[in-house]
């Protein structure tokens, strides 16, 4: 029996400190900031709080008087060194006050070297790698004029249909806290005034991503212990950090939209965290209020914004037109007005750009796709890939093979392979699987045959050349999945089947009985177990980026082991979403003694005798795929589960370690997971939550013992009053997914 003690942990529990680059205060700065604040007029206020993109300034010229007059804080999709040079030489040297511009960006996953979706990135579960990548892609959007993106995006997604999962880093919050620190360093570096770094922007606040429907923009209904248990803590590590702004969010969050979210934005954001960066909105999501039917009007929509706390207007113009009369009637403040101004010249403090506004017009050149970023891009894409079937050791192929047919729509896709958000990648620099592949054996070892045109193709016109290419070759490696337009934002789906006609282009080419390798390039995790048991060997790719052929070639012929693991469930079928790992039990929970399947189920079967519990007569209750699941070429022994302790107190800790043995052939990296589960809480807890994980690289029979500390702080939850830890009873798993481990127990102690 659990002993119930109830820790009030405060809310600063997860106050992590050691904040890296967020605007500081610095003591010099504030006073400059007050000197040009107390200059400014309103006009002047309202124009640093303000961003526009260029189409909406008009032509060059009208562009330039805007900005020379003061109503211009910031452009977003303003790109090229020598472009940005030209306004922001109008804003230093010929608007009043010369306050410099902040130019800011979509840079999602890579500039013009493009790396893996984040999702991809994700299932690397290689957090230095993840913020290697966001150093490139700082280096060369900077190298462009960009001193801030609007990534990276740590809305926890936990369903597929949603188009922008492919922007996320999965349905689990450690592991999206961890990508997110990781990808605010890679932007933000140690040092903002660097000529290689930008600043980062945490989006989107909050709960975007749990739409309902996996409908982009849809509302989202999050009870508040599930949004400060669930969906915050990403937000938070950023803010620890040391993010430099935040975007406010589309969606309805339970009856009150994002961008005007006072218990969000001002009570969570700034008053727990202590939050000092500054926040934009996401694009017109001020204006969007009034559609949500949460203002009747542009006046209303400003006024609930500004005493939110959105200190800048992302393409909207709310706050211009209406900030003076809200003035006039008392309802915002000008201190408010004031302070939000002073958070938006603080960033651009922070960048240097009252000291260098200009940017080096000869980086760019210098920068952009050198060999070091395409060498980081290749390892990012190879870290990806995830193994999810490898019948009879299929892979890796033999190079002395004598013939391989390449086949499907991805194989040679060289815009559909750098997936969702790519402004700035060029179709030209990316290098296909099919280019791969015959620079490593040689163009006369490859049949090569589309088969379908896209991944929406329903014609079979293609099918024939590509049976013919399999029936040549020694082995089939056939590319599908579906185009980069496919997800993103606004590119929900509900279905999540392979389009087009692809599952036939497979059973034609599986019917000729030659081995099949299936390469999965998608931006979502799709329903694929009809394919499973078609296709012999499946390796899921995600969308790759600029590298991926390489990176794929590699690892088809062994030169590349996988280690990528699953950042989310895979689902056999839509109707079993939402399905994510880390979910409560109920009082019923699904076995296989009490579930029958439809087909089983005896004519006239009466109401109770299947048993009741809690699944789906047609789908079962498990995934198709685990989160945390992948397989290497090599085989994981895991032994000797230990806890140095099988107590400790509120304030302590415990090492859980491990005993892993590469029992294969290949050196390789095995991703060991520390899973917990408590027992009881006084609100329910998951039945398992990843705690923390380990990447770690072995030779073929080498052992190492995995240690992995687990703070009893890190068992904090949010029970609907305070911040506890717990006393009482744990499970905790180390294993190699979240549906496998060695078991052991331990217990906070009062
Ligand atoms: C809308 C998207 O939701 C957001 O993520 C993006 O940063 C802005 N548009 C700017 O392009």
């Amino acid at each position: 029996m659990k002993t119930t003690l109830l820790i009030l942990v405060g809310l600063l529990l997860c106050m992590g400190a050691n904040a890296t680059v967020s605007p500081k205060k610095d003591e010099q700065v504030e006073r400059k900031i007050k000197e040009l604040i107390a200059q400014m007029t309103l006009e002047e206020k309202l124009g640093q709080m303000s961003q526009f993109d260029p189409g909406q300034l008009g032509g060059a010229e009208s562009a330039k008087q805007a900005i020379r007059d003061g109503k211009v804080g910031s452009i977003l999709n303003l790109v090229g060194a020598s472009r940005v040079n030209e306004l922001q030489k109008v804003a230093v040297e010929e608007s009043r006050l010369g306050i410099p511009l902040i130019i800011g960006r979509d840079v999602i996953h890579g500039y013009r070297t493009i790396m893996p979706i984040p999702l991809g990135m994700a299932a690397s579960w290689n957090a230095e790698l993840a913020e290697q990548a966001m150093g490139v892609a700082a280096a060369e959007a900077a190298s462009e004029g960009i001193h801030w993106t609007f990534a990276p995006m740590i809305d926890v997604s936990r369903d597929p249909r949603w188009g922008r999962i492919a922007e996320s880093c999965g349905e689990d919050t450690y592991l999206t806290s961890v990508m997110a620190k990781a990808m605010v360093k890679g932007f933000q570096g140690e040092d903002l005034t660097d000529s290689r770094t930008i600043a980062a922007c945490a989006k989107h606040f909050v709960g975007y991503g749990a739409a309902e429907g996996g409908r982009d923009y849809n509302t989202t209904l999050i009870p508040e212990v599930q949004l400060r248990n669930d969906y915050l803590p990403p937000f938070k590590a950023a803010v620890d950090a040391g993010v430099a702004t935040f975007m406010s969010a589309f969606n309805d969050l339970n009856g009150v939209p994002a961008s005007g979210n006072e218990f969000t934005l001002k009570q969570i954001l700034r008053q727990e965290w202590g939050y000092e960066g500054m926040v934009v909105s996401d694009w017109a999501s001020i204006a969007e209020m009034i559609p949500h039917g949460y203002a009747a009007n542009q006046k209303e929509a400003a006024e609930k914004a500004l005493n939110a706390g959105v200190d800048m207007e992302m393409a909207s113009n709310c706050y211009v037109e209406n900030a003076q009369a809200l003035l006039d009637e008392g309802k915002i403040e000008m201190a408010t007005i004031d302070s939000y101004v002073a958070n938006i010249l603080r960033l651009k403090f922070s960048l240097g750009l009252f000291d260098q506004p200009y940017t080096d017009e000869s980086l760019a050149a210098k920068t952009i796709l050198s060999e070091r970023h395409l060498e980081i891009a290749k390892e990012a894409a190879s870290e990806s890939f995830v193994l999810l079937q490898n019948k009879n050791e299929l892979l890796p192929l033999s190079k002395s093979i004598s013939s391989i047919a390449v086949i499907g729509p991805l194989a040679d896709s060289p815009h559909d392979q750098m997936g969702t958000w790519v402004f700035d990648g060029n179709k030209e620099n990316s290098v296909t699987p099919l280019t791969a592949l015959k620079e490593k054996l040689g163009a006369a070892k490859i049949n090569f045959a589309k088969g379908l045109e896209i991944s929406r193709t329903k014609s079979t016109e293609g099918f024939a050349e590509a049976v013919e290419a399999a029936k040549k070759s020694d082995v089939v490696v056939l590319f599908l999945g579906e185009e980069s337009i496919l997800s993103g934002e606004a590119h929900s789906l509900a279905n999540l089947n392979l389009q087009g006609s692809q599952t036939q282009l497979l059973e034609a080419v599986q019917a000729t009985g030659k081995p099949v390798v299936m390469v999965v390039m998608a931006g979502r995790q799709l329903t694929i177990e009809r394919e499973l048991k078609l296709a012999d060997a499946v390796l899921y790719a995600w969308h790759p980026g600029t590298m991926g052929g390489p990176a794929l070639a590699d690892m088809l012929f062994g030169e590349a082991v996988p280690s990528g693991k699953l950042p989310v469930t895979f689902p056999k079928t839509v109707g079993q979403i939402p399905i994510y790992y880390n979910h409560k039990n109920t009082g019923r929970p699904a076995d296989y003694q009490q579930w029958t399947d439809i087909n089983k189920i005896p004519a006239e079967a009466t109401q109770h005798s299947l048993g009741n519990t809690s699944h789906y007569l047609d789908a079962g209750f498990e995934p198709l795929f685990p989160f945390g699941y992948g397989l290497s070429y090599s085989s994981f022994d895991y032994s000797n589960l230990e806890l140095s302790s099988n107590t400790m107190g509120v304030d302590g800790a415990i090492d859980v370690s491990v005993t892993l043995k590469n029992t294969g052939k290949y050196e390789a990296a095995e991703v060991v997971q520390l899973y917990i589960r408590d027992r009881f809480g006084s609100v329910t807890r998951p039945v398992r939550q990843l705690k923390g994980y380990k990447k770690v690289t072995l030779k073929p029979g080498e052992s190492q013992q995995v240690s992995i500390n687990l703070k009893a702080n890190e068992l904090a939850f949010f029970n609907g009053k305070d911040y506890v830890i717990e006393a009482g009873d744990f499970d905790v798993w180390m294993g190699t997914n979240a549906q496998e481990g060695l078991h052991a127990e331990f217990s906070i102690d009062k």
